[in-house]
Parts: C-alpha cells; structure tokens; sequence
C-alpha cells in the first residue's frame, strides 16, 4: 500500500520516524515534506496530502503538525478527504472502521514517538466495516455535495 506523508517543521522530525516504522512494515510511503525544520506553513502540506489521497495517488495518508489539527482541517478541505487527528490508538482504529478516515493525523506536541506509533498501528491495522457506517459516511458526503 502506499502512503502519502506529511507535515510541518513542528512534525518533520516525527514524520521521519513514522516513515521508517512504516517501511519496516512494507508500506511504501511518499513524503509531501515539508523537508526541514526550517518554519513553514501547515496548510500547503495538508493539502498535499489530502489531493494525492483523493487523488488516488496513496491509499491513505498521515499528517503531523504541533496538534495535528491545523494540518487536517486543510486536508479535510479537499473533497473525498476525512482526516481524524487522534491523540490515541482506540480513536484511530474507530475512525477507520467507523467513519473510513482516509488520513490519520496527530501532534508532535501533543504525543510523544511510541504513542504515535501505536496509532499509526492502531490506523493501518484496521479496516472500514462498511454497512451501517457507509451510510453515515455517504451522509458525510452529502454534506460535501451540498
Ligand atoms: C506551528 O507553530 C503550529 O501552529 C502548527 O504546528 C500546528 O499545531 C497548527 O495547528
């Protein structure tokens, strides 16, 4: 599977950690930067990221910032992206199971390296159920539409 990743200065050094934990596990990623720690802008590489999942270029992405949650709302601001910052592993399994989130997000400044780990585990090990929920996300896609 291929995964896109991104972040800002905040997550760089996060970011390279999550790539190699998830090469070691077959994953093939592809990183949106940014590419130092130098300060940069968080929505450019949300947005990256959001546009090569609904794009169809990586089937799933993840996205780290200081709290995770200004770089997800910019992925979510692409169509056909549902980005879940989660600061723990049970949300970040629910939110692929329940609401196929297609980007996990989270903060460099609010998790330390195993907790992230372990939700990027938690993410990659789970799979949407379907069923029930297809019809809450088709919900979720009407809203997009409207
Ligand atoms: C950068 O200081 C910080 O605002 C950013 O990493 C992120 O936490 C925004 O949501």
């Amino acid at each position: 599977m291929k995964v896109a990743l991104g972040s800002d200065h905040v997550g760089f050094e996060m970011k390279k950690v999550v790539r190699a934990h998830l090469e070691a596990k077959g994953y093939e990623c592809v990183d949106y930067g940014s590419n130092s720690p130098d300060r940069c802008d968080y929505p450019v590489y949300g947005e990256r990221v959001g546009r090569a999942v609904a794009g169809g270029e990586c089937e799933l992405g993840v996205l780290i910032c200081g709290t995770g949650i200004g770089i997800s709302l910019a992925a979510n601001r692409v169509p056909g992206i549902r980005a879940a910052v989660c600061s723990e592993p049970y949300s970040a399994q629910m939110t692929r199971q329940h609401n196929n989130a297609n980007i996990i997000a989270f903060g460099a400044r609010v998790v330390g390296e195993g907790t992230a780990l372990s939700i990027v585990d938690a993410f990659f090990g789970a799979e949407f159920e379907g069923g029930r929920h297809a019809e809450r996300v088709a919900l979720l896609e009407a809203i997009e539409r409207n």
